[in-house]
């Protein structure tokens, strides 16, 4: 009876170090070989950011989640709430009437970034 314990034991061991083994050498998911994708949003995707408490603006190609920065925005509210959800590089550019933002401007929004519009 103790060496039909001792015999299983040793297999079940054997067993269990078998298994680690072939876990070691497996090849390795995707997940843990590539470097995370950049991660991108589609206009629907931008579409679904379009109230003053959530957000998103797709300016230049790129997509940016302003909604922090709204309170501090100079304009009237509604100049820029209107741009929440959607593509506004012509309103950016133009403020809606003709004159660009400055330099100041685009380093403030570099720092909403969110991710590429796909
Ligand atoms: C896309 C829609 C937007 C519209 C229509 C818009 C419009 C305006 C207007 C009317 C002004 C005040 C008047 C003026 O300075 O000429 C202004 C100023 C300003 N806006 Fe916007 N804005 C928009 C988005 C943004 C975003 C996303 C940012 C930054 C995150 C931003 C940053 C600023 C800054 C810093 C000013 C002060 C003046 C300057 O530096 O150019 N704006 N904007």
């Amino acid at each position: 009876m103790r060496k039909i314990y001792l015999i299983s034991t040793v297999v079940f061991w054997i067993l269990v170090g078998g298994f680690w083994l072939a876990g070691l050498s497996a090849p390795k998911t995707l997940a843990e070989t590539e470097t995370p994708v950049q991660k991108g949003y589609t206009l629907t995707d931008v579409a679904a950011h379009a109230t003053p408490n959530n957000c998103w603006m797709a300016i230049h190609g790129k997509v940016y989640d302003v909604t922090a920065y709204l309170p501090d925005h100079p304009s009237r509210p509604e100049i820029i709430e209107t741009w929440c959800g959607r593509e506004a590089s012509l309103a950016y550019d133009t403020k809606t009437k003709g004159r660009r933002h400055s330099e100041t401007a685009d380093r403030l929004l570099e720092g909403y970034f969110i991710g590429e519009l796909k």
